[in-house]
């Protein structure tokens, strides 16, 4: 294994023990501080319609943002892992309650709501991650799926994450997609 592979293997290990010991309501009143640098973005305020992952684990959570966009009327796009092509697929959704667990136990939309966007008529991609470094760098799970998908837009990559998620430098190699923006409950961070 290449150390490159050993150095994220390293660094994402020491993030999600951190990410781990949060407590709900650290999550929650820091989703909201998130939730509200987000918002204020122009990119955001101008996009009809958004893709954003939905919240797994002690992510950055994003289900209230959802419900919030989807009401000031905003088409939202969420992700679904496909492990057979090993490859994202894209649904709209027009509500929460259209969400079940799916691969991973990650919340996804049910069988028969899939509504299929292509990737060509997206314009913001909210984009998870492990850890970030202030060169537009980002780490995620190791699986490359957002790599792939990223690299298949044009749209604007906006990253939501916590402070102490942000580090010198993420070990990066040619397949790893840069983000554009990253939001934290401090600061935002134009790259
Ligand atoms: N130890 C490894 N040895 C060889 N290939 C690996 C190893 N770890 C990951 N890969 C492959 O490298 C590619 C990208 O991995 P990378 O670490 O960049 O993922 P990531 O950016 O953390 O994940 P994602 O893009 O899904 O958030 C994937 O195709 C993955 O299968
Ligand atoms: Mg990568």
């Amino acid at each position: 294994m290449s150390s490159i592979f050993q150095d994220k293997k390293k660094l994402r290990q020491q993030i999600l023990k951190k990410r781990k010991a949060l407590s709900p309501e650290w999550l929650n009143e820091n989703s909201g501080l998130i939730h509200s640098n987000l918002k204020s973005l122009a990119a955001l305020k101008k996009t009809k319609i958004i893709h954003t992952y939905v919240d797994w684990q002690n992510e950055v959570k994003t289900q209230s943002l959802i419900s919030e966009l989807l009401e000031t009327g905003k088409r939202i796009v969420v992700p679904m892992v496909d492990k057979s092509t090993q490859q994202l697929q894209h649904f709209e959704i027009k509500s929460l309650s259209e969400l079940k667990p799916g691969a991973f136990g990650i919340m996804e939309p049910k069988k028969n709501l899939k509504t299929s966007v292509g990737i060509e008529a997206l314009e913001v991609i909210i984009v998870p991650g492990v850890a970030f470094d202030l060169s537009g760098h980002r780490l995620g799970y190791g699986g490359g799926y957002y790599d792939a998908f990223l690299k298949q837009t044009l749209a604007l990559k906006i990253a939501i994450g916590f402070e102490f998620q942000i580090v010198e430098k993420i070990p990066t190699r040619a397949e790893d997609e840069k983000i554009d923006i990253l939001v934290t409950e401090k600061q935002i961070y134009d790259f």
